[in-house]
């Protein structure tokens, strides 16, 4: 997580571990981006390097230049974003990515300074989004402490933007932390983040903030009758936890509630997953991380919003005491559910805290969770995908997650799914057919979406992030692989809009 910084100070002359200038393709090939303010012998020296090295300027290319005459900065990284069309500008996103691969790539220098690409606020804002996003690095659990630390300081110059606002800084430094913990704690491993000790660590974080945290254990889930958690956590040595966090603003201008996923293993339960299918599945938390994370960075922007986040935590194993497919459990409020697979456990937690959230009635519930692998298998592991009750919210989510280069798209829930979903000993069975397993999994958990003083649902959209949730791949643009901190900048974006409205 890295400190953000804005400059008034010469590119040429600040003093900084490495200066970072993009590049643009153009029709005339790699060009520096407008506004890097730098003399014209650093110029002709940068022109050199693009022609001799045969740079494209394409995006995810960063190049080291060492000693630029005239530039008191040691090292320029140039960085490319990409194509730039005519005279329009630059996509936001060719910006966070190509400015976050820059701030990646320099891991290990403590201070590195950028120009920011173009002359426009948007611009200035991916830039220093890109850049905070990109200053991460896995804090590991080696026994020797060689790991390689992330930039620690990001120094953005306002070349070419000088009425451009610190808030927009603050934004960017505040959203940067909270991916970061995200991104930590699903790459945590499991021994070490049990449902109790993620439960301390969001209660210790919300410290020097506003936001209460309550934390039901598994007596309090007794008396809660919470028995989809409890049904998941049987099989484990572990408690299970649930945990609400609340932001309540003086003046707040509605209310929404996020709901979180937060299997801290995934073994499958007696239904065991394969090795091959378990290896993953320490991030099936991923989803709760989020709205910690995104609660917190609410918290600390004091968005004048009330948010509630839901975390159902729990580790499905197959203990002695786990549960069993045939068995029926009771949710928060009473229904029944036959249980089928035990390795769809997800929605079991889910339910319960959908339940709960709804006791409050918010304006909105929004859930997220790595609820299935037909997720992965429907939109690969970029995008994920919103299911809704409410076409109105389904596409403010898609929104939001455009607006800070979270891709999402919308997918419907089929019309016989409540009918799929009967069973014959319990009100529900919490499984429809393998095909179109997403879609009926979320049609499973908009049964436990309460209704609103009107008599009808509270609007509900539920985000599967199994894909993005974790890049398995080598690192790209701001991305690193493991836990990507997917989902934060959503939530906080759709806090923001519900505040503006
Ligand atoms: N946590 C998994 C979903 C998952 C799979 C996330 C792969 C990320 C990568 C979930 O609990 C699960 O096991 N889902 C089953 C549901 C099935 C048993 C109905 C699945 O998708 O196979
Ligand atoms: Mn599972
Ligand atoms: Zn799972």
């Amino acid at each position: 997580m890295a400190e953000l910084r804005l400059s008034d100070t010469a590119s040429a002359d600040v003093e900084a571990g490495a200066l970072v200038v993009p590049l643009v393709r153009t029709s005339d090939g790699p060009v520096l981006a407008s506004g890097h303010g730098l003399p014209r012998s650093a110029v002709s020296h940068l022109r050199s390097a693009i022609d001799t090295l045969h740079l494209t300027g394409d995006l995810g290319e960063v190049t080291l230049v060492p000693g630029v005459p005239r530039v008191m900065a040691p090292l320029v990284a140039l960085t490319g974003l990409g194509a730039r069309r005519g005279r329009s500008p630059l996509d936001p996103e060719q910006v966070r990515l190509g400015l976050g691969a820059a701030t990646r790539r320099l891991a290990g220098r403590d201070h590195v300074a950028i120009c920011p690409p173009s002359d426009d606020p948007s611009g200035l804002r991916a830039a220093l989004e890109g850049a905070a996003l990109g200053a991460y690095a896995t804090t590991g659990y080696r026994s020797r402490h060689d790991d390689i630390r992330a930039v620690q300081t990001v120094t953005v110059l306002r070349c070419a933007t000088p009425e451009a606002s610190g808030s927009h800084a603050r934004r960017a430094e505040v959203v940067g932390a909270a991916v970061a913990l995200c991104r930590d704690l699903v790459n945590d491993p499991p021994n070490i983040l049990t449902p109790e000790r993620f439960a301390e660590v969001v209660t210790t974080e919300t410290r020097g903030t506003r936001t209460t945290v309550s934390v039901l254990d598994d007596q309090a889930l007794r008396t809660g009758g919470f028995g989809g958690i409890l049904g998941v956590s049987a099989g484990s040595s572990h408690g299970a936890r649930l945990v609400t966090m609340s932001h309540r603003p003086r003046g707040a201008r509605g209310s929404i509630a996020f709901v979180g996923k937060g299997i801290t293993f995934d073994s499958g339960g007696l239904c065991l997953k394969t090795p091959a299918g378990m290896l993953a599945m320490k991030t099936d938390m991923a989803g709760a991380a989020a709205v910690a994370c995104a609660v917190l960075a609410i918290a600390h922007l004091r968005l004048p919003i009330e948010v509630t986040g839901y975390l159902a935590l729990a580790e499905n194993m197959p203990g002695a005491s786990a549960q069993r497919p045939g068995d029926v459990v009771a949710i928060r409020g009473g229904r029944t559910v036959e249980i089928v697979d035990t390795d769809a456990e997800g929605r079991m937690v889910l339910a319960d805290a959908l339940a709960l959230a709804s006791e409050s009635t918010p304006e909105a519930i929004v859930d997220i969770a790595t609820l299935t692998g037909a997720q992965i298998t429907a939109l690969g592991p970029r995008i994920g995908a919103v299911l809704a009750n409410d076409e109105q919210l389904q596409a403010e989510v898609v929104a939001a997650g455009h607006s800070c280069g979270e891709r999402l798209w919308p997918l419907p829930i089929p019309d016989d799914s409540a009918a799929t979903l009967r069973s014959t000993v319990a009100d529900l069975r919490h499984m429809g057919p393998t095909d179109g397993g997403m879609l009926y999994a979320a049609g499973f958990l908009r049964e436990f979406v309460g209704t609103a003083a009107t008599g009808s649902p509270i609007p509900w959209a539920h985000l599967d992030i199994a894909g993005p949730a974790l890049n398995r791949d080598d690192a790209y643009g701001y991305v690193p692989k493991g836990g990507t901190g997917y989902g934060v900048r959503t939530l906080v974006a759709l806090a923001e809009r519900f505040a503006a409205r």
